[in-house]
């Protein structure tokens, strides 16, 4: 029997209740369940520092009601990670230091934040730091380069990359968790010390599995 509308707008309501009731993530309580999905602006500095323009776009997200704001992919290391010119990073205590007053804005606006960590691989189209592209296997990604990231054509073929360099990267991920971590918190700061001093692999791999990470576009992959 199909429903009455009066059966539907309760079950309407519900689901809004529910859009807006808060939620427990992990370590964060998120005070609704809205949260801004990741998105590249090429809005840093060509060093990968974020920008006042960047701060007022996250802060505006955060004082329009978002419980979560998740930042656009930020690049995890100098080697081959970056993947658009003027997009930020997480790789060095100056970048770090650049989050910081982002993120208190943004908590202060009553949002929670999470970094988007991301190599772009062999769909990386521009980057501050090296020449030429790193990917798993030297074949190269389907589809154009996306214009408005200042890419243009095809992809090139990238390089293969050693286990060497694939263990550089994933160490990439682990330390730009830490300094996502420092970003948010003062009070995180001696701890980290602490871990980083005396930290071994699994150590580093439980921190960073508690940070959001970027999965690449699917555009362009074989
Ligand atoms: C301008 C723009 C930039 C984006 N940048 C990222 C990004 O940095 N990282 C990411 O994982 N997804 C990125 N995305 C994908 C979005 O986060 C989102 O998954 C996509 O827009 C699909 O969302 P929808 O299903 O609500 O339309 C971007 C999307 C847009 C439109």
């Amino acid at each position: 029997m199909a429903k009455l509308p009066h059966q539907l707008q309760r079950e309407h309501s519900h689901r809004v209740e529910a859009l807006f009731s808060s939620l427990d993530a992990g370590r964060l309580t998120l005070r609704n369940r809205l949260a801004v999905a990741p998105m590249t602006r090429v809005s840093a500095t060509a060093e990968g520092m974020p920008t006042q323009h960047m701060s007022d776009y996250y802060t505006a997200f955060a004082e329009g009601g978002f419980g979560l704001v998740v930042t656009e992919g930020l690049y995890t290391d100098k080697a081959f990670s970056q993947g658009y010119l003027f997009q930020p990073g997480l790789t060095e205590a100056r970048q770090r230091d650049g989050w910081r007053p982002i993120v208190e804005r943004v908590h202060d606006a009553g949002s929670r934040m999470v970094a988007q960590l991301m190599h772009a691989g062999a769909l990386s189209q521009g980057s501050a730091y090296s020449a030429g592209t790193r990917g798993p296997s030297a074949i190269r990604p389907k589809g154009q380069q996306m214009a408005f990231y200042r890419g243009s054509g095809t992809y090139p073929v990238p390089t293969a990359m050693s286990f060497e360099e694939i263990a550089q990267a994933v160490k990439g991920f682990a330390d730009a968790a830490l300094l996502a971590r420092e970003a948010a918190s003062t009070a995180w700061r001696s701890m980290l010390r602490t871990a980083i001093c005396s930290t071994n692999s699994s150590r580093r791999a439980s921190i960073f599995a508690t940070i959001a990470m970027a999965v690449p576009s699917r555009d362009g992959c074989a």
